[in-house]
Protein backbone atom coordinates (compact mmCIF):
# COMPACT_ATOMS: atom_id res chain seq x y z
CA UNK A 1 0.00 0.00 0.00
CA UNK A 2 0.95 3.78 -0.88
CA UNK A 3 2.82 5.01 2.43
CA UNK A 4 2.79 8.43 0.98
CA UNK A 5 -0.53 8.89 0.00
CA UNK A 6 -2.17 7.53 3.14
CA UNK A 7 0.00 9.79 4.85
CA UNK A 8 -1.39 12.58 2.37
CA UNK A 9 -4.53 11.52 2.86
CA UNK A 10 -4.58 11.78 7.07
CA UNK A 11 -3.35 15.22 6.41
CA UNK A 12 -6.24 15.89 4.08
CA UNK A 13 -8.60 14.42 6.88
CA UNK A 14 -7.01 16.31 9.63
CA UNK A 15 -7.55 19.61 7.77
CA UNK A 16 -10.88 19.25 6.05
CA UNK A 17 -14.07 20.58 7.80
CA UNK A 18 -16.91 19.28 5.88
CA UNK A 19 -16.01 15.47 4.86
CA UNK A 20 -18.24 12.95 3.97
CA UNK A 21 -17.79 9.50 2.59
CA UNK A 22 -19.57 7.83 -0.30
CA UNK A 23 -19.71 3.90 -0.34
CA UNK A 24 -20.08 1.52 -2.71
CA UNK A 25 -20.84 -2.31 -2.88
CA UNK A 26 -16.79 -2.66 -2.53
CA UNK A 27 -16.86 -2.07 0.81
CA UNK A 28 -19.21 -5.05 1.97
CA UNK A 29 -17.54 -7.51 -0.19
CA UNK A 30 -15.24 -7.69 2.82
CA UNK A 31 -18.05 -8.68 4.41
CA UNK A 32 -18.98 -11.55 1.77
CA UNK A 33 -21.24 -9.58 0.33
CA UNK A 34 -20.57 -10.02 -3.51
CA UNK A 35 -20.49 -6.55 -5.70
CA UNK A 36 -22.27 -5.83 -8.70
CA UNK A 37 -19.93 -5.01 -11.28
CA UNK A 38 -16.12 -7.05 -10.15
CA UNK A 39 -15.63 -8.98 -13.22
CA UNK A 40 -16.93 -12.35 -12.89
CA UNK A 41 -17.94 -12.13 -9.39
CA UNK A 42 -20.11 -8.95 -9.69
CA UNK A 43 -23.93 -9.70 -9.37
CA UNK A 44 -24.70 -8.04 -12.32
CA UNK A 45 -22.63 -10.64 -14.42
CA UNK A 46 -26.12 -13.03 -13.70
CA UNK A 47 -28.49 -12.00 -16.39
CA UNK A 48 -31.54 -13.05 -14.70
CA UNK A 49 -30.42 -10.45 -11.53
CA UNK A 50 -30.20 -7.91 -14.03
CA UNK A 51 -33.98 -8.05 -15.84
CA UNK A 52 -35.27 -8.73 -12.04
CA UNK A 53 -33.93 -5.83 -10.39
CA UNK A 54 -36.31 -3.11 -12.42
CA UNK A 55 -39.76 -1.93 -10.65
CA UNK A 56 -41.68 -3.71 -13.84
CA UNK A 57 -40.13 -6.68 -13.03
CA UNK A 58 -41.52 -6.79 -9.62
CA UNK A 59 -44.81 -5.59 -10.25
CA UNK A 60 -44.81 -8.43 -13.04
CA UNK A 61 -43.86 -11.20 -10.97
CA UNK A 62 -43.30 -10.57 -7.24
CA UNK A 63 -43.11 -14.06 -6.02
CA UNK A 64 -40.39 -14.81 -8.82
CA UNK A 65 -38.31 -11.40 -7.35
CA UNK A 66 -38.51 -12.73 -4.09
CA UNK A 67 -37.26 -16.77 -4.62
CA UNK A 68 -34.16 -14.77 -6.33
CA UNK A 69 -33.27 -12.05 -4.24
CA UNK A 70 -34.41 -13.22 -0.72
CA UNK A 71 -31.64 -15.55 -0.30
CA UNK A 72 -29.00 -13.01 -1.20
CA UNK A 73 -30.92 -10.43 1.15
CA UNK A 74 -30.57 -12.74 4.06
CA UNK A 75 -26.92 -13.45 3.41
CA UNK A 76 -27.01 -9.30 3.55
CA UNK A 77 -28.98 -9.21 7.38
CA UNK A 78 -26.60 -12.16 8.71
CA UNK A 79 -22.87 -9.70 7.04
CA UNK A 80 -21.54 -8.59 9.84
CA UNK A 81 -19.31 -5.56 9.03
CA UNK A 82 -15.21 -5.39 8.38
CA UNK A 83 -12.92 -3.56 9.21
CA UNK A 84 -13.54 -0.87 6.88
CA UNK A 85 -16.77 -0.11 8.16
CA UNK A 86 -15.59 0.01 11.46
CA UNK A 87 -12.56 2.53 10.26
CA UNK A 88 -15.46 4.83 9.15
CA UNK A 89 -17.44 4.47 12.52
CA UNK A 90 -14.77 5.49 14.02
CA UNK A 91 -13.72 8.54 11.82
CA UNK A 92 -16.86 9.79 13.00
CA UNK A 93 -16.32 9.03 16.61
CA UNK A 94 -13.10 11.32 15.99
CA UNK A 95 -15.12 14.10 14.97
CA UNK A 96 -13.51 13.72 11.38
CA UNK A 97 -16.79 12.63 9.51
CA UNK A 98 -19.98 14.30 8.87
CA UNK A 99 -21.73 11.50 7.65
CA UNK A 100 -21.82 8.18 4.99
CA UNK A 101 -23.75 8.39 1.79
CA UNK A 102 -24.00 4.77 0.94
CA UNK A 103 -25.75 2.99 -2.28
CA UNK A 104 -25.44 -0.19 -0.09
CA UNK A 105 -28.58 -1.64 1.26
CA UNK A 106 -27.03 -4.37 3.56
CA UNK A 107 -27.18 -1.45 6.66
CA UNK A 108 -23.25 -2.77 7.62
CA UNK A 109 -22.68 1.18 8.51
CA UNK A 110 -24.92 1.04 11.25
CA UNK A 111 -24.26 -2.25 12.43
CA UNK A 112 -20.29 -0.71 12.79
CA UNK A 113 -22.16 2.36 14.86
CA UNK A 114 -22.24 5.03 12.53
CA UNK A 115 -24.42 6.99 13.35
CA UNK A 116 -25.13 9.90 10.11
CA UNK A 117 -25.70 7.61 7.14
CA UNK A 118 -27.43 8.66 4.19
CA UNK A 119 -29.49 5.00 2.44
CA UNK A 120 -30.01 6.72 -1.01
CA UNK A 121 -30.58 3.48 -2.66
CA UNK A 122 -33.10 2.56 0.28
CA UNK A 123 -32.39 -0.08 2.97
CA UNK A 124 -33.88 -4.12 4.33
CA UNK A 125 -34.75 -2.89 7.81
CA UNK A 126 -38.50 -3.46 6.54
CA UNK A 127 -41.28 -4.31 3.71
CA UNK A 128 -43.67 -1.81 3.22
CA UNK A 129 -47.20 -2.48 1.29
CA UNK A 130 -48.06 -1.42 -2.18
CA UNK A 131 -51.36 -0.70 -1.21
CA UNK A 132 -51.67 0.72 2.08
CA UNK A 133 -48.10 1.99 2.49
CA UNK A 134 -47.67 0.99 6.05
CA UNK A 135 -44.49 -0.81 7.07
CA UNK A 136 -44.41 -4.50 7.90
CA UNK A 137 -41.54 -6.86 9.74
CA UNK A 138 -38.90 -7.89 7.12
CA UNK A 139 -39.47 -11.64 8.71
CA UNK A 140 -43.14 -11.73 6.88
CA UNK A 141 -41.20 -12.37 3.73
CA UNK A 142 -38.88 -15.14 5.41
CA UNK A 143 -42.73 -16.61 6.73
CA UNK A 144 -44.18 -16.17 3.35
CA UNK A 145 -41.01 -18.32 2.09
CA UNK A 146 -40.98 -21.02 4.30
CA UNK A 147 -44.84 -21.83 3.70
CA UNK A 148 -44.21 -21.80 0.02
CA UNK A 149 -46.67 -18.87 -0.04
CA UNK A 150 -44.65 -15.51 -1.93
CA UNK A 151 -45.07 -12.92 -2.44
CA UNK A 152 -45.59 -11.44 1.32
CA UNK A 153 -49.11 -9.55 1.96
CA UNK A 154 -50.12 -6.93 4.34
CA UNK A 155 -53.26 -7.69 6.27
CA UNK A 156 -54.85 -5.59 3.94
CA UNK A 157 -54.17 -7.78 1.45
CA UNK A 158 -51.29 -5.54 -0.67
CA UNK A 159 -48.62 -7.08 -1.79
CA UNK A 160 -45.47 -5.93 0.64
CA UNK A 161 -42.12 -4.73 -0.97
CA UNK A 162 -38.59 -4.35 0.37
CA UNK A 163 -37.61 -0.64 0.69
CA UNK A 164 -34.82 -0.55 -2.12
CA UNK A 165 -34.42 1.24 -5.23
CA UNK A 166 -34.76 -0.99 -8.26
CA UNK A 167 -33.66 0.15 -11.84
CA UNK A 168 -36.15 2.89 -13.12
CA UNK A 169 -37.73 3.52 -9.75
CA UNK A 170 -37.01 7.56 -8.14
CA UNK A 171 -34.21 7.81 -5.66
CA UNK A 172 -34.76 6.54 -1.66
CA UNK A 173 -35.76 9.70 0.61
CA UNK A 174 -32.32 10.12 1.77
CA UNK A 175 -30.56 10.96 -1.40
CA UNK A 176 -32.52 14.40 -1.34
CA UNK A 177 -31.89 15.12 2.25
CA UNK A 178 -28.29 14.21 1.72
CA UNK A 179 -27.77 16.98 -1.17
CA UNK A 180 -28.91 19.97 1.36
CA UNK A 181 -26.14 19.10 3.22
CA UNK A 182 -23.99 18.83 0.09
CA UNK A 183 -25.13 22.43 -1.19
CA UNK A 184 -23.75 23.60 1.95
CA UNK A 185 -20.18 22.71 1.45
CA UNK A 186 -18.40 19.05 1.13
CA UNK A 187 -14.72 19.78 1.05
CA UNK A 188 -13.95 16.20 1.39
CA UNK A 189 -15.48 13.84 -0.35
CA UNK A 190 -13.98 10.10 0.22
CA UNK A 191 -15.19 7.60 -2.28
CA UNK A 192 -14.60 3.76 -0.95
CA UNK A 193 -15.76 0.72 -3.01
CA UNK A 194 -17.43 2.22 -5.98
CA UNK A 195 -17.42 2.20 -9.82
CA UNK A 196 -19.34 5.27 -10.03
CA UNK A 197 -21.23 4.12 -12.84
CA UNK A 198 -24.24 4.24 -11.61
CA UNK A 199 -26.22 8.26 -11.68
CA UNK A 200 -27.80 10.09 -9.73
CA UNK A 201 -25.42 9.18 -6.95
CA UNK A 202 -22.30 9.19 -9.07
CA UNK A 203 -22.61 12.80 -9.67
CA UNK A 204 -22.31 13.50 -6.01
CA UNK A 205 -19.03 13.81 -6.40
CA UNK A 206 -19.52 16.95 -8.51
CA UNK A 207 -20.37 19.00 -5.07
CA UNK A 208 -16.71 17.63 -3.58
CA UNK A 209 -13.71 19.88 -3.15
CA UNK A 210 -11.40 17.52 -3.09
CA UNK A 211 -11.67 13.99 -3.82
CA UNK A 212 -10.01 10.87 -2.34
CA UNK A 213 -10.88 7.26 -4.12
CA UNK A 214 -10.20 3.89 -2.46
CA UNK A 215 -10.75 1.41 -4.89
CA UNK A 216 -9.51 -2.14 -6.01
CA UNK A 217 -10.71 -1.42 -10.02
CA UNK A 218 -10.03 2.22 -11.52
CA UNK A 219 -12.87 4.15 -12.01
CA UNK A 220 -14.38 7.05 -14.34
CA UNK A 221 -13.79 9.97 -11.66
CA UNK A 222 -9.39 8.53 -10.95
CA UNK A 223 -7.98 11.46 -12.81
CA UNK A 224 -10.24 14.05 -10.88
CA UNK A 225 -9.43 12.91 -7.59
CA UNK A 226 -6.81 14.59 -5.41
CA UNK A 227 -5.77 11.13 -4.12
CA UNK A 228 -6.36 7.91 -6.12
CA UNK A 229 -6.26 4.68 -3.57
CA UNK A 230 -5.40 1.59 -5.20
CA UNK A 231 -6.17 -1.60 -3.08
CA UNK A 232 -8.83 -3.36 -0.32
CA UNK A 233 -10.85 -0.56 1.70
CA UNK A 234 -10.32 -3.31 4.56
CA UNK A 235 -6.65 -2.73 4.91
CA UNK A 236 -6.76 1.11 3.61
CA UNK A 237 -9.25 2.63 5.95
CA UNK A 238 -7.86 1.31 9.04
CA UNK A 239 -4.49 2.84 8.64
CA UNK A 240 -5.79 6.14 7.31
CA UNK A 241 -7.52 6.23 10.93
CA UNK A 242 -5.30 4.99 13.03
CA UNK A 243 -2.97 7.66 11.48
CA UNK A 244 -5.37 10.33 12.21
CA UNK A 245 -5.95 9.36 15.55
CA UNK A 246 -1.95 9.39 16.13
CA UNK A 247 -1.96 12.85 14.77
CA UNK A 248 -5.24 14.00 16.59
CA UNK A 249 -4.77 12.32 19.87
CA UNK A 250 -0.58 11.97 20.09
CA UNK A 251 1.21 10.39 23.17
N1 LIG B 1 -11.98 -2.71 -1.47
C1 LIG B 1 -12.02 -1.66 -2.34
N2 LIG B 1 -12.74 -1.68 -3.49
C2 LIG B 1 -13.44 -2.81 -3.76
C3 LIG B 1 -13.44 -3.94 -2.90
C4 LIG B 1 -12.66 -3.85 -1.71
N3 LIG B 1 -12.59 -4.86 -0.83
N4 LIG B 1 -14.23 -4.90 -3.46
C5 LIG B 1 -14.70 -4.39 -4.62
N5 LIG B 1 -14.23 -3.14 -4.80
C6 LIG B 1 -14.53 -2.19 -5.86
C7 LIG B 1 -14.62 -2.79 -7.24
O1 LIG B 1 -13.34 -2.64 -7.88
C8 LIG B 1 -15.69 -1.92 -7.91
O2 LIG B 1 -15.12 -0.89 -8.69
O3 LIG B 1 -15.82 -1.68 -5.57
C9 LIG B 1 -16.47 -1.29 -6.76
C10 LIG B 1 -17.91 -1.79 -6.69
O4 LIG B 1 -18.57 -1.28 -7.82
P1 LIG B 1 -20.03 -1.83 -8.15
O5 LIG B 1 -20.03 -3.31 -8.06
O6 LIG B 1 -20.46 -1.17 -9.42
O7 LIG B 1 -20.92 -1.33 -6.95
P2 LIG B 1 -21.52 0.11 -6.74
O8 LIG B 1 -20.59 1.17 -7.23
O9 LIG B 1 -21.93 0.19 -5.31
O10 LIG B 1 -22.84 0.09 -7.66
C11 LIG B 1 -23.69 1.19 -7.54
O11 LIG B 1 -25.29 0.09 -8.93
O12 LIG B 1 -26.54 -1.66 -9.62
C12 LIG B 1 -26.55 -0.56 -8.81
O13 LIG B 1 -27.94 -0.40 -6.95
C13 LIG B 1 -26.73 -0.94 -7.37
O14 LIG B 1 -26.02 0.39 -5.49
C14 LIG B 1 -25.57 -0.26 -6.67
C15 LIG B 1 -25.10 0.75 -7.70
Amino acid sequence: MDGKAVDRVVELLSRASQTYALTGAGVSTESGIPDFRSPGTGLWSNPEACSLATGEAFRRDPARFYRFFLPLWRDYRRAQPNPAHLALAELEKLGRLRGIITQNIDGLHRKAGSRVVWEVHGHLEHLICTRCQRPAPFALADEAWEKGDLPPRCSCGGVLRPQVVLFGEPMAADFHRVLVFLRQGCDLLLVIGSSLMVYPVAGLVDYARQLVIINQDPTPVDERATVVLRGRAGEILPRIVSGLRARLLPG
